[in-house]
């Protein structure tokens, strides 16, 4: 994560002072980048990985499908269904080849795909299937990287409106890290910097419906729900109802200090979800933001570009629709 950002910043330090740059592209980007890496130890971030490609549009496709409520049959003969098939292949083999290559020579790769091979069941003392593996990592790659991409663009977003906030985080950073990499041993630390990330999480939940299906007929609130009704949870209301949230849409980092968190119910705030099916990415992710903020916030002043439009566009995340446009400043 650390490596991945700073070969970013890098690039971006080779444009002149003041560049525009969309902030939302180059974030998800980078967190491809560190979602292949970590989990297959291949940065498919790049234009001309085949299956950064084929992952791309069958994402895409993903998107599509979730957005428009009538769309032809997967059968059906369209040249955006050919595509997702075709793009579905070539992702099934490549991901397939991989997993082949690490049979035939068990590497030592420190990425999750080992991981997920090395594991046992505990009762019967089987590995997973390449069937299993394939599913495991596409689902990894697709859940762990534009939701991450999407609740950094809005922290971007606004910091750049809350100049205040952004200058608390240089004061933390200088304090923490005084000029150096974060470290595992230094991330508690970065306390003020984490509770920015939840914060923006409450406003722009970027997994923004939560999706349950009814196991018996039920009543809420007078509501009458019956057996195998599709509920979804919706985040965004939630995180902002005036119940719960002292002048709900308003920025502030301090909703999250421990004595604010221990007032509220639980269930008040819930990005990742909760119970058995929590998102199991929350450490991963939670860490990967906090690391990018603080890199990022070292080297550059992002100024935001009030002339560009931002609008909310609630996809597989909840992005933005036109993207975050800002100019980059160095720090000296
Ligand atoms: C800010 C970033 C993220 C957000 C907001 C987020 C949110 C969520 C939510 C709401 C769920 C559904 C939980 C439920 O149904 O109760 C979920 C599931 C999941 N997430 Fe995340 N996620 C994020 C990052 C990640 C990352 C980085 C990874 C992987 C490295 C990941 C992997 C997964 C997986 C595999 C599931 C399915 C878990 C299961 O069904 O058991 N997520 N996530």
């Amino acid at each position: 994560m650390v490596s991945c950002t700073k070969s970013l910043v890098q690039e971006w330090e080779k444009k002149p002072d003041g560049e525009v740059i969309d902030i939302a592209s180059e974030t998800l980007r980078l967190t491809l980048k560190i979602a292949g890496l970590t989990l297959f130890s291949t940065d498919i971030s790049d234009d001309s990985s085949s299956l950064g490609k084929a992952f791309r549009t069958g994402f895409e496709f993903v998107n599509y499908k979730m957005n428009n409520l009538v769309t032809p049959p997967l059968w059906f003969p369209t040249p955006r269904n050919f595509r997702f098939r075709q793009s579905k292949q070539t992702l099934d083999n490549l991901v397939q080849e991989i997993i082949n290559s690490r049979r035939q020579n068990p590497v030592d790769s420190p990425d999750l795909l080992s991981m997920l091979m090395a594991a046992k069941d505990e009762e019967t003392g089987e590995g997973m299937s390449d069937e299993q593996l394939k599913n495991e990592a596409i689902t990894l790659l697709i859940a762990g990287h534009e939701t991450v991409a999407s609740a950094l663009s809005w922290t971007w977003y606004l910091l750049g409106k809350n100049p205040d906030i952004a200058a608390n985080i240089q004061d933390e950073l200088g304090k923490v890290l005084n000029g150096n990499n974060p470290t595992f041993e230094k991330l508690p630390q970065l306390d003020y910097t984490r509770r920015v990330f939840e914060e923006s999480l409450r406003l722009y939940p970027p997994a923004w419906a939560l999706p349950r299906v009814s196991l018996e007929d039920d009543e809420i609130e007078g509501y009458f729900i019956p057996k195998g009704t599709i509920i979804t949870l919706a985040k965004y209301v939630t995180h902002r109802h005036p119940e719960f949230w002292e002048n709900p849409d308003e920025f502030n980092p301090d909703n999250f200090l421990p004595s604010k968190v221990n007032q509220r119910p639980k269930f008040a705030y819930f990005p990742f979800g909760g119970g058995q099916r929590i998102c199991i990415g929350k450490s991963f992710a939670v860490m990967e933001a906090t690391i990018i903020m603080a890199i990022v916030s070292q080297h550059f002043k992002l100024e935001l570009v009030n002339s560009h439009p931002v609008e909310i566009d609630p996809r597989f995340t909840l992005h933005p629709k036109y993207g975050i446009k800002v100019k980059l400043w160095k720090r000296s």
